[in-house]
Order: C-alpha cells, then structure tokens, then sequence
C-alpha cells in the first residue's frame, strides 16, 4: 500500500507550527517532544498579558480568571483521558509523576519479599524510580521480556504473577522505540487477577492513540504535556482515589496542606494533596490548549489515522533498504506513530548528523531505554517519529537522507 497523506502540514492547519516554518525542516521527533502549535502559544501569552495571578487564594478577579484557567485545564486533562478531575494531578513531568507513586505508595505499600515486575521495554522514567523503592523498600524487580516481534512475553507476565508476590506492575502504553501498543487492558486485568496494582506509562499513547484510561482498569496513568503538543514543565498523573487518599504526601509545603502547627499539618484535599507550591499555571493553560487544538484536528482518532497512514508509509519505505534493520512490530496496526531503525554501516549519531545537515530532525541514541537496547544488541538507533504535521513526503526525505548516509558509509 501507498497511501499519500495530503503534502505539507498533515492533519493540522498550515502555519499552525511557528517553527515549522523553517525553510526545508523536517521535524520526525515529536516522540521526543512535540512542536507547539499557535493557539498554545496564544493561551499562555494570553494567561501571561492578561489573567496573571496566583491561583487558588486570591479573592480578586485577576486571581479568579486565572484559577478557572487553570482548573478548567485540569478539567480537560482528565476528561481528555476520561478520569476523575479530582484524581487529576499536575508535576513537573511525567518522570516526576511515577516518582511521586514510587516515593509514596511504593514506600509505604512495599516490604522485602515483595516485587514491582517491569517490562525490558520501559523509558529509564519507569525503572529507576521503581529501582530506587526497591533500594528504600527491600522489594526487588523482575521484568517481562520482549519477543523477537517486538511484544511483551505475556506468558511470563502470568507465571511471575503466578508467584504470588509481585505487588506493583509497571508498564508502557506505547513504547517510546518500538512503537509497540501494549494490551493494555489485558494486562491490568491480568494483574489485578493476581492481586498487584498498575502503572500505566502514557507518556507516548496520549499524543498517539486516543486513551480511555478508566477503560484500562489501570490504577495509575502517567503522561506529559510536552509531547502532546503542550508545553515543558508539567505532567500528569490519575490516580485511584483510594489509593491516593491512602498514600502520605509526595513534597510538602503551600497548597498541599489543610492545617499547620508548629508541630505538625494535615493534608488538603485531592488533588491538592500531591501538589505542593505554586503549580505550573501558565503549562496548565498551555496543556490544556493543546488538547483542544487535538480535538480540533478532529479528535485522537483523526490522530491515530493520520499517524497510523504516514507510519505504514515509513514502514513500507525503509523496508525496502536491504541495509536498514526495523525494530518492532511490523505492522502500523500494532504500533504507534514512531520507527526506530538500525543501518549496519553507519553508527546512529552518524545517520542523524548526516539526516539532520538535510534538515531531517530524528532522536539517535539509546532512547533513555538502555535495557532495551541490550535486549535488542544494540547501542543504539536511529528514531523518526511522526505528529500531526507529517506527510508522506516527509518520510520521502528521510528515505532521500538515508541514500546520503549509504551513499558516505555503504559498501
Ligand atoms: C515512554 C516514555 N516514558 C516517560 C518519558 C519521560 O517523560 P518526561 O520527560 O515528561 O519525564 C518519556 C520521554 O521520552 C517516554 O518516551
């Protein structure tokens, strides 16, 4: 198949990208952050020249737009992902978000003999967080392998379940390499089963595919305004109300308290709780603009088809290079918006220098996913990744760019 998807700004308005508009650049990275579209830019510059004030306190008008702002923001957060506003909570990024849990449930939930069973597919942001609780805890990790196709090994997933004492499972959605969509649904059912708890990583979906994270049964989900189309400095986590209301504070200070002594405080309420200090006012309005610019686009589902089009197109392409090995699921159906490739000649950093002198924007390096790469034996790859704003003829300059590299290192 070769389905061309319309030349020039994809699925999202012409000029809706100020940087884009740079002569002869092709962004195929937005897996390591997404370009900001004008009407984020719009509503923080908006926040900023005519709403600026602290939120929650001030009894003030400026103060009162700018709170309805703000929670109007987390509103759509959670309804983007379909959760509960309350049980919507802002940190600095989705890193911090699984450190929040692993800081708070795990060091109060885990003890030695119990284990957090990750996946060899996991973003460092969703292992070392639990490698810390298990330095803190006594609890240990096993991990669920990846099959030559690029999926997980669910039959290990059942047998460490089986064991009885895996507590906590920590998962990708989407992986951040291979692009693999996990079964999300089934293994939360599988773990709930056997008695563990649930962390879902949505830090790649959420941009990606549309996400009902109620409908996974996850007990926690995580994702990142910046690589859907929002700005740095906040991410997000939904969490389970008993299990939050369960978990002691992450960070104190301002705002997460109800009462304070000398001696002592008491907590505020969800999600108050969890979000010690100023929050991120102006990311929050940001986010939450660049939800509205995906519903925009037609929805995630408009997204999803869009990203899935021009994947296939990538897959279909680089298949065709002799030299070029593809790393994961081989079908667009199984995968998110993103291929991950390794040339036998050229190191990655090399491909990507040489992409990028064309003006080809694409990641090298271990993705932040070094136990993959293990897996994998390699270390290193060469990532593009697709949003809103690429077409086929984006990926034509890829493949045009790689001819280069074969053509400086090929045989
Ligand atoms: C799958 C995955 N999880 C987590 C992260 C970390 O996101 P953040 O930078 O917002 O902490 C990333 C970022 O690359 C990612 O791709």
């Amino acid at each position: 198949m070769s389905t061309q998807v319309a030349a020039g700004h994809g699925l999202s308005p012409a000029g809706a990208f100020p940087t884009l508009e740079r002569e002869g650049l092709v962004y195929l990275d937005s897996a390591a952050t997404s370009q900001t579209p004008l009407p984020v830019l719009d509503a923080m510059d908006d926040y900023y020249r005519g709403h600026r004030a602290s939120v929650h306190r001030g009894v003030y008008a400026l103060a009162e737009e700018a709170t309805e702002l703000y929670e109007g923001a987390r509103e759509k957060a959670a309804a983007f992902v379909n959760w509960g506003v309350e049980e919507t909570i802002f940190t600095r990024n989705a890193s911090e978000a699984t450190n929040l849990v692993a800081y708070t449930w795990a060091r109060t939930n885990l003890v030695p003999g119990d284990r957090i069973l990750v996946t060899t597919m996991e973003h460092h942001s969703n292992l070392v967080p639990w490698q810390l609780a298990c330095e803190m805890t006594g609890a240990s990790m096993a991990a669920v392998p990846v099959l030559d196709d690029g999926t997980l090994d669910l039959d290990v997933l059942d047998a460490e379940l089986a064991t009885g004492t895996v507590k906590l499972v920590a998962v990708a959605h989407v992986s951040n390499v291979l692009g693999t969509i996990n079964p999300i649904t089934d293994i939360v059912a599988r773990a709930h089963a056997a008695g563990a708890i649930v962390l879902v990583d949505g830090t790649q979906a959420v941009p990606q595919i549309p996400v009902d994270a109620s409908a996974t049964g996850a007990d926690f989900y995580v994702w990142t305004a910046h690589k859907a189309y929002g700005p740095t400095g906040i991410g997000i986590l939904h969490g389970r109300r008993e299990l939050l209301e369960a978990m002691p504070p992450f960070l104190g200070g301002g705002h997460m308290i109800s009462t304070v002594s000398l001696e002592s405080s008491t907590w505020a309420e969800l999600p108050g709780k969890f979000e010690a200090g100023t929050g991120p006012i102006a990311e929050a309005i940001g986010m939450g603009a660049a939800l509205t610019f995906l519903d925009d686009l037609g929805g995630m589902a408009a997204v999803r088809a869009h990203e899935r089009e021009v994947t296939a197109y990538a897959l279909e392409q680089l298949a065709r290079l002799p030299q070029l090995t593809l790393h994961g699921p081989l079908d667009a159906a199984a995968r998110g918006g993103l291929v991950s490739f390794h040339l036998d000649c050229a190191h990655p950093h090399d491909v990507a220098e040489i992409l990028g002198r064309q003006g080809v924007c694409v990641r090298a390096g271990h993705h932040c996913a070094q136990p993959l790469m293990k897996r994998l034996c390699i270390s290193a790859s060469t990532r593009a990744s697709f949003g809103v704003h690429n077409t086929t003829q984006d990926v034509d300059r890829l493949v045009a760019g790689l001819g280069r590299v074969l053509e400086l290192f090929g045989d």
